[in-house]
Formats: C-alpha cells, structure tokens, sequence
C-alpha cells in the first residue's frame, strides 16, 4: 500500500518500522515497466516525498513478474518532433538520475528480470545492484541498437563501475549480461537466488559496505589513458560499421571520452551530439526495424494455441536442427527418420548447441536432450500439436507421406512443411483436406536466423496459420505471413542478387571485391561467401527457379560444382575454406558502383514481391528481408531505401531485373 497522502499511480512507497523504505514501479496498464515521462515525473514527486523524510535506506524493486524495467518509452521516442525535444527527454532522465544518485542514504536496485536501457541506467545510479539468479534475468545497455545513446547517465556510470573496456563492449552492442555475469564483472554487488532475494537487499542496503573498487588497469584505462581506449574502439567499431551508416556507437565513445558520458555537455555543431543522431536517418530507421519486428511478434498473439509437442520428419540439416531449436524452448519433440542411424548425428548437434546455449549448466542440457526424443516409426505424429515435414525436396515422397499423416494426426494438429521449392498447392493435392497444409519455411542456420516464413498455399485454413505463428512465436522465432509463390520472399529476393553477384565474378571482379563492397553497404556477409556458405549446387538449383530473366548460370557456377566444389561444405568453391572460414585473397579495386549494381535485382525482386502480394505490404516485405537476409539495418530495409533514395520508385515495372539501366550498365564497366 502506498505511504498515505500520495496518489501515484506508477510506483508504491512503503516504509518498514525500521526506516527501511521500499519502492516498487508497476507501471499502470502495462504488462512491463517502460520509464514514460509520467513514470520519471512520478518518481521526481517519489524523490521529493523521501527528501521531506529521509528514509534510512531504500529498495527499489519491480512489482511485475515480467521483469524490473524494460528502458524508455520507445513510443515516446518515436514521436519526438526535434533535436530540441530529444535534448528535453534526454535532460529529464540525466538529471533525475542525478538526483538520485546523491541522496545522502543508501540506495539499492533489486534486480529480477530484464533491467534494460534506462531500468539499468536506474539502476546504475543506485548505491548498489542485487541481481536474483534466475534465466529472465539480463541486463544490458540496448540504446545504440536502436541508434541511440544511453543518455541518462549509463555512459558516465557504466564505466566507472566495471571498467571502459567492458563498458564499451557492452554499450557498443548493445548485448547483455546474465545474473552470474552481472556479479562477475563488478555490475552487481550480489548474485542470490529468488526465496532470499528481499533478506539479501535488506543487508547489503544497511551494510554501509563500500562498492567494489576497479581494478588498477580499469582505473588508469578510465582516466589517464581514456583517448587512447577511445581511439582502439573507434578502430575496432570502424571495423563493424561506418559512421555515417551508425552514427551512434562513435558518439557513445566520443560523450564517454571528451564528454565525462554527459550527452548534453556536447555542443550542437559536434559529429557526435545528439542533434547530430537524431538528425540522422540512422536513428529513425533503426527505430523502424525494432517496430517492424515488433509487428512480426504480434502475429502470435491472440490466438489461443499453447503447442506443448512437435513432430518433426526427416533429420537432416534443417529437420534436426527445427528439433534442437524446439527442445531448446522447452517443447516436447519426437524426431522421425528412415532410421535411427540418420537420427543420431541430429541429437550430437542439438547437445553442442544446448552445450552453446545453456553456458554448460548441466542439468538444463540434460533436460533438453530429455525432451528430444529419436521415433523412427513415427510414433510421436499421432499426439503432437504440431507436425513439420523436413524430408528431401521431392514431390513423390512428401504426398505420400502427408497423405499418410492426414489420417494419424490429431486433427486440431499443424500440418506443415519446410519446402523451399515445391509448390504448397501441389503437396497438399494428396490430403482430403487440403487447407490443413500451411508451410513453416526455417532458414539454415535455424538456431541462428531468427525469422521464418508462415507460408499460405491457395487453401490453406486461416486458423492453421494463425496458430502456426503462435508456435513461431513460442520458439522465439518471427514469424512473417507469405503467399505461396516461387523462393516465398526471403529467397525470391536473394537469388537475384546471389546470381548478380556471381555474374560480377564471371566479368573478372575479384570475389574479394565483390563481397567487400557489400558488407561495406551494411551485408552481414557478402553474396559469394553467402553462394559458398549455401552450397553451389543448392545456388544452381536455386537459380534456375528464381533467375526469372532465362539467363543461364554463370559458366564458372557450373564448373565448379561439376568438379564437386560447392563450396563451405567440400572445402572448397569460390573460396577455399580452413576453420570454417574463407582464405582471402586481395581484394583489388572495385569498379564504382558494384554495391549499386549487386543490389539492383534484389531491390526490384522485393518490389515484385510487394506488388504480387507475397507479402501483405512493403513494411512486411522489409521485416521480412532484414530479419531472414540480414539486409542492413542502417536503411530500414529495401523498400525504405529504395523510398528514401527516391531513384527507384516504388511501383515501377518490376517483373523482370532491369540489368540495362544506364546507371547500373555504367557502374558494370
Ligand atoms: P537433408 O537431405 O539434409 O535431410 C533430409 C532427411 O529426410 C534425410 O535425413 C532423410 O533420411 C530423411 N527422409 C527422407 N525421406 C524420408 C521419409 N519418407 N521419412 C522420414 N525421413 C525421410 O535435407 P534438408 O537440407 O534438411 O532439407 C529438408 C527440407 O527442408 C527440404 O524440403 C528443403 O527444401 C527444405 N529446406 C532446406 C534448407 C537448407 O538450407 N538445406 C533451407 C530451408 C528449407
């Protein structure tokens, strides 16, 4: 109950007989706690209330079980009209947390759950951290993700807790640390389970203990040789990303080191002030990728559909890892092969992965392995919620099995298939009820790519794919609705640009170059390693489906897959391969515009995409290519930059890939 007199409707004060003080933010009609400006205006009254009677020492804790706090208000952010406001919104967090931050009594963040953005910025301001060891549990500093800076305080707090090395790598990515790492790297005074959470607090916030002090390297790193750390970072972020693609992480390192982390000492004109960020298309086209994705994740909600078992066929590539991902999220999975020794070499790949994922806690990977069950008669297909066909890609085969499986399954169960090329309609001919087959289209990696295409063939049941969606969602996948149609999106829009990239190295570029100037544009990898990555003979075959202009494979594709060099998995293709990696020759010089060039097919392929309804509209086209391609994040997808380039409008022919444009035809010579 709230200390009598106060009439907030975000946070809870309450004080305990011994002066103690808990404060808890359960943000009003919201599953999770975003710091809006009502929530800080309300914890400026909070703090008010406790100067007029300083409590002995205060809590400050979460009254959700979703988490502690989850960062701003994104919304809030989105909406701002002006450089001015953004100053407006960064000065309101800077100084409140100031303001906490030199309270004469003790302070303490009680951490359970996600602490992210401005709740650790919170939390930073605070005396002290406790962290309760749970999986929910992750702090981290998100803000350049979304091409901004942690502006409340985190850049001048962070590093003075675990040192500037540490800080930066952590701002710079924007990743997180889980409880135990919290406690390791000094973030957290204490690391303690959930039942003695509220007893540990009590103690370590009376303690009067002193915080731990940075080691001596840190210290001499956050003081005297502070230009030179900024200087490895820069060179280290140049490595990742262009200033003028991110702005963000060369201003995180330059408030950091010119600016003691204080945004608002830096003047307007600076490349690193915070007009600069939100003048930048950065910053708003970031912002559009995290409500795209946003959008995705809504597709699973609101259907009533709580899949607790999957049936997986076929345990190969893709078939063995859609099992491991499945167990990994805590589902029951039966996985059905020819035999058992096909079967096998699937689960040693899901141990390494649980191994990877559950950071070697040993009981987790047990369980996992647990729930991961080997059926090679296919038992597990009459009890599942959900069924995914992964077998090879031939027609025959996977009518005959559908056809079989229409009569075992459940009927409320997910029929699907994993198909990249067979047409949906033409599968589900053999089933008495054709709208029960819908498409779940997993991209190799699974554990790795984090989108997946919910495919809807001419008749499949709207329920089903709903339903499907929700599954996507509960293995924390996103799922992106398409129509059937050849390569769905993903690889309608990447083949283009594969087979464009492939017919640069048969003019005489040099693979090197090729790729070099796409990851320059903001590629996670260039399209010939990609070719090698995929395979050679999957490009070939993938190619005379998509290629769309009849124009053969390039003669050196051919050649090398019939001298059995298809690339990463032979060892050899485009590249050599050691260790999993591409030896590299020099790159040379690149004739200019061969970015431009390269992403020509792909951008009109995703026009065509759009305009044939594969996807419901250009938004979802983007989601759909950024979040299964990688495409880079700076532009907001390839509708947006196409949009924002205003060289290739949206709604032009698009059909076929125009490869005479004069701007491309002169970019080629
Ligand atoms: P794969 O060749 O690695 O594995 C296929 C597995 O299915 C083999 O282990 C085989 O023994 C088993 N199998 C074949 N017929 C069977 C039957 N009647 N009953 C039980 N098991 C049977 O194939 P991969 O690459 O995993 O592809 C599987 C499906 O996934 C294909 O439809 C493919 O188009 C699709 N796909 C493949 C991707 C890739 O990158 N490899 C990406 C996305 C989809």
């Amino acid at each position: 109950m709230n200390q009598p007199g106060n009439n907030w409707q975000h946070w809870t004060l309450r004080r305990e007989a011994d002066g103690l003080a808990w404060l808890e933010l359960d943000k009003a009609d919201s599953t999770t706690n975003a710091l809006s400006a009502a929530v800080m205006e309300e914890l400026g009254s909070v703090l008010d209330v406790l100067d007029a009677e300083p409590p002995a020492a205060l809590v400050i804790a979460s009254a959700k079980p979703a988490g502690f706090i989850a960062g701003a208000d994104i919304e809030e952010f989105s909406q701002l009209a002006s450089a001015a406001d953004a100053r407006v919104l960064v000065a309101r967090g800077w100084t409140l947390f100031e303001r906490l931050a030199d309270v004469d009594y003790p302070t303490l963040a009680l951490i359970r759950g996600h602490c992210l953005g401005g709740g650790l910025e919170l939390a930073l301001a605070c005396r002290y951290r406790i962290v309760v060891d749970e999986p929910g549990t992750k702090l981290a500093l998100p803000e350049v993700m979304l091409g901004i800076v942690p502006g409340w305080g985190g850049m001048k707090r962070l590093p003075d807790r675990i040192g500037p090395a540490l800080a930066l790598d952590l701002m710079l990515t924007g990743k997180s640390v889980d409880a135990k790492k919290a406690k390791r790297i000094g973030l957290a005074d204490d690391c303690v389970p959930p039942r003695v959470m509220e007893n540990a607090a009590r103690m370590r916030v009376r303690s009067g203990s002193a915080n731990s002090p940075l080691p001596w390297m840190a210290r001499l790193m956050n003081g005297p040789l502070r230009s030179k750390v900024a200087d490895k970072a820069r060179k280290q972020v140049a490595g990742r990303a262009r200033r003028e693609h991110y702005p963000a992480p060369y201003a995180i390192i330059d408030m950091w080191s010119r600016f003691e982390g204080n945004a608002l000492a830096v003047p307007a004109g600076d490349p690193a002030s915070l007009e600069t960020i939100f003048a930048s298309p950065t910053t708003r086209n970031l912002l559009r990728v995290y409500h795209l994705q946003e959008r995705l994740k809504g597709f699973g909600k609101g259907v009533d559909f709580a899949p607790r078992h999957v049936h997986v066929i076929g345990a190969g590539v893709m078939g063995g890892d859609i099992a491991a991902v499945c167990a990994q999220r805590g589902l029951t999975v039966t996985l059905q092969d020819q035999t058992v020794e096909r079967i096998a070499p699937a689960i040693a790949r899901a141990a390494k992965l649980f191994e990877r994922r559950f950071k070697g806690d040993r009981r987790q990977v047990r369980f996992a392995l647990d729930r991961m069950i080997p059926d090679p008669q296919g038992h597990g297909a009459v009890r599942a919620d959900v069924i995914i066909e992964a077998i090879f890609e031939n027609l025959e085969a996977k009518r005959a099995l559908f056809s079989d499986l229409e009569r075992k399954a459940r009927p409320d169960a997910i029929l699907a298939s994993n198909t990249s090329s067979l047409r949906l309609e033409d599968i589900a001919g053999c089933l008495t009820d054709p709208g029960r087959l819908i498409g779940i289209h997993f991209f190799n990696p699974v554990a790795m790519m984090p989108l997946v295409e919910v495919v809807a063939g001419e008749h499949s049941d709207a329920l089903a794919l709903q339903r499907a969606a929700a599954f996507a969602r509960r293995i924390d996948k996103l799922p992106l609705p398409v129509k059937s149609a050849p390569g769905f999106l993903v690889n309608a829009v990447l083949g283009p640009y594969m087979l464009e990239a492939l017919r640069c190295v048969e003019e005489g570029i040099a693979p090197e170059a090729v790729d070099a100037a796409l990851v320059e544009f903001g590629m996670p990898m260039g399209p010939v390693e990609l070719v090698d990555t995929v395979g050679l003979d999957i490009a070939v075959a993938a190619g005379k489906a998509l290629a769309g202009d009849g124009a053969a494979p390039p003669q050196k594709l051919l050649a090398l897959v019939s001298a059995g060099k298809l690339g990463k998995k032979t060892g050899e293709g485009y590249y050599r391969w050691s260790d999993g990696k591409p030896k590299r020759g020099k790159a040379g010089t690149a004739p200019a515009g061969l970015a431009d060039r390269i992403l020509a097919p792909l951008l009109a392929a995703t026009r065509r995409c759009v305009e044939e309804g594969v996807v419901d509209d250009a938004d979802l086209a983007d989601a759909g290519v950024i979040f299964g391609t990688g495409f880079a994040p700076w532009s907001g997808g390839p509708m947006n930059y196409q949009q924002t380039r205003g060289n290739l409008p949206v709604g032009t022919d698009s059909t076929v890939v125009d490869r005479s444009a004069p701007a491309i035809q002169q970019d080629a010579t």
